[in-house]
This record gives structure tokens, C-alpha cells and sequence, in this order.
């Protein structure tokens, strides 16, 4: 294959990738998006193995087939709730690739086009350091992230004094190093350069509170695009260099976004350390013993609630996807549906644990998009609504985001199911969910808590409603 030919298959690829970005964008479009992706990957890897740069097969075919097998065994047995720490899995290895490149380039620069040994050009020098310090950062702060997650290690800050001093200086020297590497080109100092940039991911991630990591992931998916950018430049590759960038700015966005769904600095959630108490205290500091009892009710209860209601709105919230609710959910707002109730569903930009995770179970559950609504475009109907029925969901419906400026959430929109005449809380206890706070709202008069877990509570008021 001539290097026109390939170069235009690096260009269907790379716009098969940014369909793919564009068509992730809204759950109708996400599975054509999907696909888009699918066949720029196909594409990107067919046109790499025609290319007459591959001298063997043998290594790439057993890569490919170990890697794919792998990688569809964890696909299928991935739970949804566990997608943060998996999405950090591969992030790690992503950095670990380039590191490996970056290793293999300076090896053996002849073969990557780059010069030769004791004279690789110095703007490689410079591309390959770049690319293996922010790949061996991406590397070992996904490890971190993935412990964390995971609860193999604790999700709490980890914190010394003058860490982020040391981080600081451990940057400064990382860039020094680099700087005389760039102009020696010693192997031991590119050895050291790995070592320092490893432990600096370690130092980086270490502090965030394990509720912060899927921000932080998010953010080591930014990384890892970088990390591929630098690596495209050693390689001359475009479509590494065009991918890096779609992966290193979409990460970043999304970064962006969910700050600022959460009305919180990139800042304020690497130095916060936010979201690692969970003690039952209330917002106003006030502990939750010898306040008002919350008013319990049962599924009979929230049943004939619901069957004599005009109008309902569904908040579904992180305990949806703990549960796996959403199936049995649909089952009862069908029930509520044939009985000539109007009901929709509110989605906050932050329920959940990563983006649009609401969105993706209550599509998995085929719930129609017509009744699916974003925080803005229903947060004006819960005075006109009768009962909100909040499964799940706890911060995106906590009114302290409003009134305590000294509460973590203070700032952050929130859905509000106190207007409507009645608020059914479904959750197992009063505890609080990710940020760690109390919600007042348990204590109202015109809320029901209906404890338990959510898929059982949505199927023993079906049960109930016959
Ligand atoms: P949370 O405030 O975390 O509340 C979830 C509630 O679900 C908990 O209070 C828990 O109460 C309940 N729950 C857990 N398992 C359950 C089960 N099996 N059945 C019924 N209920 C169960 O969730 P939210 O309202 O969705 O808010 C999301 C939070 O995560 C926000 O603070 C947001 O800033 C943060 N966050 C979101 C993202 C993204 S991008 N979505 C990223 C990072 C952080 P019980 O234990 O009493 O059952």
C-alpha cells in the first residue's frame, strides 16, 4: 500500500472518529456513534497492517487476538456501576503503550525514521520526553484511580505534608531532566524521566478522594490522548497525532462539564479532596438524631399514591444503577402509563457516577426519549406535577445546594422535587449518598420514604397496583 493510499485511510479513520464523538453525544444518535467508531477503528487498523512498514505479522496477530479476546471477556462481564474503574483500566494502559513506544523508539530510532542511535533528531527527543512523561503520569495515575475505585485500596484522600510542594518540585525536576536528556541523549536519564513521571502520577491521584476519581479519570482520559499525541509526533503518524487530540480534548470537555454539573473547579476537585465523609450530619451541622422522624410508608402506600396521581416525575439517581432498577421501573411507570398518568423522567447532569449514566440505563430499559428530560427543560413542572418519585437519587435533589454556601454541593443546580405536592424518596436508609451531606428533605411533611432496595420497591408496587 503506497503512503497516499494509507494517508487516506488515516482520513476516512479519522473522521469515521469524529462522527463516532458527534454521534455520542445524545443517546438517540450514540449507537450509530458507536458504529462510526467501530469502522474507523476497522479501517485505522486494516489500512496499519497493509502498510509496508509492518516487517511481521506474527507479534501483531497474537496481540490482536489476546488484547480482543480479553477485551470482549470484560465487556461482557463489566457491570454498569463498575465503568469508572474499568474506563481507568485502560487508560493505564494506554500510558503504558506509550512508554513502551517511547522505549522502543529510542532503541531503535532507525526503524521508527527518527535517526540513529547517539543522533535522533532533537525535536524526537523532545516529542518522545513529552510523550512518556504524560504517558507514565496517565499510566500510574490510572493504576491509582483503578484501586480506588475498586476499593482495593481506600477511596479516602491520602495526604503528607508539602505534597503539593513536592509535586511541584518533582514536576520541575521531571522538565530539567528532560531538558538535559533532549540534549545527551542518555539512556539512564530517559530510565529516570520514567521513574519520576510514574511517581508523580502515584502523588497526583493519591490525595483525590475516591468519590472525586470519576472526574479524574476523565481527566487521565485527557491525558492519554496527550500522551498519544506526543507519541504520533515521534512516529509521524497522523492518525495518532488526529486521535490523540479528539481523545485529549473530548476528555478534557468532559472534564469541564462535569465540574461544572457539579458548579465545582478542576481545581477545587484535585485540592478538595471532596465527597470522602460520609457521616449522617446534617447540613446545617446539626446531627440527625432528635430531629423530626421521617414519615415511612410502604409500596402499598406508594402504589395508591401513584395509581391516584394526574401527574408523576421519575428522579432516578445512583441507586437506580446500584440496583439495576431500570427495568422494573419501566414495568411500573407502564402500569402508571395505562392508567392515563402523565409520566416523565427528570435527569439531573450529574446523577449517577459518569455522564449520561442515567441516561444509558433508562435507554438500555427502552424508555421511550420523548419522556426522558434534561434538569432545565422540567425543573419548572414539579410545582405542577403530583408526585416526584425519586429512586435512587439523593445531592440532585438536595435543597442545601441553595441555602448553605458552606455546603460541598452549594452552587450546583438541583432538580426540585420538594414542588411537587408529594416527594417519594425510594432508597434503603437515610444515609447520604456521594457527597457525604444529609438531606433535609427526608424530613418533610410532604415526603414518604419508602426504604429499600430500588429494583424490589419498583416491583412490589406493581405487585401491589393489581
Ligand atoms: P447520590 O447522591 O450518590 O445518592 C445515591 C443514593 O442512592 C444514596 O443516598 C443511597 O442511599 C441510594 N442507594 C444506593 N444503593 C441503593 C439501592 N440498591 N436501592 C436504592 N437506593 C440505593 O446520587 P445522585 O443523587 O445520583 O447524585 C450523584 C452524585 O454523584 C452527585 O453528588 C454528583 O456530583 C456526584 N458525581 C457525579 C458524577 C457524574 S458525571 N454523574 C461524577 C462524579 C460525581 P442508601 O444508602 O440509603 O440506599
Amino acid at each position: 500500500m503506497s503512503s497516499n493510499i494509507l494517508s487516506f485511510c488515516y482520513l476516512i479513520a479519522s473522521i469515521f472518529f469524529i462522527m463516532a464523538l458527534r454521534g455520542l453525544s445524545s443517546p438517540k444518535t450514540s449507537l450509530a456513534g458507536n458504529s462510526y467508531g467501530k469502522a474507523g477503528m476497522l479501517v485505522a487498523i486494516g489500512a496499519t497492517l497493509a502498510s509496508p512498514l509492518v516487517l511481521t505479522y506474527n507479534w501483531i496477530i497474537s496481540g490482536l487476538v489476546i488484547g480482543g479476546a480479553i477485551g470482549i471477556l470484560i465487556a461482557k462481564r463489566i457491570q454498569m456501576t463498575a465503568l469508572p474503574q474499568l474506563v481507568a483500566g485502560f487508560h493505564s494502559l494506554v500510558g503504558l503503550a506509550a512508554v513502551f513506544v517511547a522505549l522502543a523508539a529510542l532503541a531503535s530510532p532507525e526503524s521508527f525514521g527518527i535517526g540513529v542511535p547517539g543522533r535522533i533528531h532533537l525535536s524526537s527527543l523532545i516529542e518522545m520526553s513529552l510523550g512518556v512523561v504524560i504517558g507514565a503520569i496517565t499510566f500510574s495515575g490510572s493504576v491509582v484511580a483503578f484501586l480506588k475505585l475498586q476499593g482495593l485500596i481506600s477511596g479516602k484522600p491520602v495526604r503528607f505534608p508539602f505534597l503539593h510542594l513536592f509535586n511541584a518540585l518533582l514536576f520541575v525536576l521531571i522538565v530539567v531532566i528532560t531538558v538535559i536528556f533532549a540534549m545527551h541523549e542518555s539512556h539512564q536519564l530517559f530510565l529516570i524521566i520514567i521513574m519520576l513521571s510514574f511517581i508523580l502520577g502515584v502523588t497526583l491521584i493519591v490525595p483525590i478522594g475516591g468519590a472525586d476519581m470519576p472526574v479524574i479519570v476523565s481527566m487521565l482520559n485527557s491525558y492519554s490522548g496527550w500522551a498519544a499525541v506526543g507519541i504520533g509526533f515521534t512516529l509521524e503518524n497522523n492518525l495518532l497525532i488526529i486521535t490523540g487530540s479528539l481523545v485529549g480534548s473530548s476528555g478534557a470537555i468532559l472534564s469541564y462539564i462535569m465540574c461544572k454539573g457539579m458548579n465545582r473547579s478542576l481545581l477545587n476537585v484535585i485540592f478538595g479532596g471532596f465527597g470522602t465523609t460520609a457521616t449522617p450530619i446534617s447540613s446545617t451541622g446539626v446531627s440527625t438524631e432528635g430531629r423530626t422522624p421521617a414519615k415511612t410508608g410502604s409500596a402499598i402506600d406508594a402504589a395508591y399514591l401513584l395509581s391516584n396521581s394526574k401527574s408523576v416525575i421519575i428522579v432516578p439517581g445512583y441507586g437506580m444503577a446500584v440496583a439495576q432498577a431500570q427495568h422494573a421501573l419501566r414495568e411500573m411507570v407502564d402500569m402508571l402509563v395505562q392508567k392515563g398518568i402523565k409520566v416523565r423522567y427528570a435527569i439531573h447532569p450529574v446523577a449517577g457516577r459518569m455522564p449520561g449514566h442515567m441516561n444509558v440505563l433508562l435507554a438500555e430499559a427502552n424508555v421511550p426519549y420523548e419522556s426522558v428530560f434534561e434538569l432545565e427543560d422540567i425543573n419548572s413542572d414539579f410545582s405542577d406535577t403530583d408526585v416526584a418519585f425519586v429512586i435512587g437519587a439523593n445531592d440532585v435533589t438536595n435543597p442545601v445546594a441553595k441555602s448553605d454556601p458552606d455546603s460541598p454541593i452549594y452552587g450546583m443546580p438541583i432538580l426540585d422535587v420538594a414542588k411537587a405536592r408529594m416527594t417519594v424518596f425510594v432508597k434503603r436508609s437515610l444515609s447520604p449518598g456521594y457527597a457525604g451531606i444529609d438531606n433535609d428533605l427526608f424530613y418533610r411533611e410532604s415526603t414518604m420514604m419508602l426504604f429499600g432496595d430500588a429494583k424490589k420497591v419498583c416491583e412490589e408496587i406493581v405487585k401491589s397496583s393489581d
